[in-house]
């Protein structure tokens, strides 16, 4: 194998995007309050980008000979994102605090996968990931901005 450590990043990308993208749909479920009308339909646009990413990412690592995880035990007892069952008492910028704080996860995991494939030679897996991973931090300064907060990219 030529691309061990980038096909791991790929898999994990795997289990968290899926992990990202249903906690995004919990949260524009649940929520509730002042701008609703517009925070909302925003997270459909969230949940579309996720889910693209999530579809080109397990179609890298099936090109590479590799197997993505596909079923919801593999996805739960893989994900490193935590998730809280849905409750109906939180304010919409806790919420969007929340899907942040997933959100620089899935920043820091495409920048190893960033490193990882450039040091293994996997130029087109790189960049795919530099791609995804503005995507990523545009996705942040945004939100972020929405609750009145830094985007903290690169103070952390
Ligand atoms: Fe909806």
């Amino acid at each position: 194998m030529k691309y061990p450590k980038t096909k791991e990043v790929l898999n994990q990308l795997v289990a968290d995007l899926t992990q990202m993208h249903m906690i995004v749909h919990q949260h524009h479920w649940y929520m509730r309050g002042n701008r609703f009308l517009k925070l909302h339909p925003y997270l459909d646009d969230v949940m579309d980008e996720l889910a693209d990413q999530l579809d080109q990412v397990s179609e890298r690592l099936i090109a590479l000979d590799g197997s993505p995880v596909s079923t919801l035990s593999e996805i739960a007892a893989k994900t490193k994102i935590k998730d809280e069952k849905g409750n109906w008492n939180e304010t919409i910028d806790e919420r969007y605090g929340k899907i942040v704080d997933g959100y620089h996860y899935l920043d820091d995991l495409y920048q190893k996968g960033l490193e990882v494939s450039d040091e293994e030679g996997d130029y087109s897996t790189n960049d795919m990931f530099t791609g995804f991973h503005t995507a990523i931090e545009k996705r942040i300064w945004m939100m972020s901005a929405e609750i009145n907060k830094a985007p903290n990219i690169d103070a952390k």
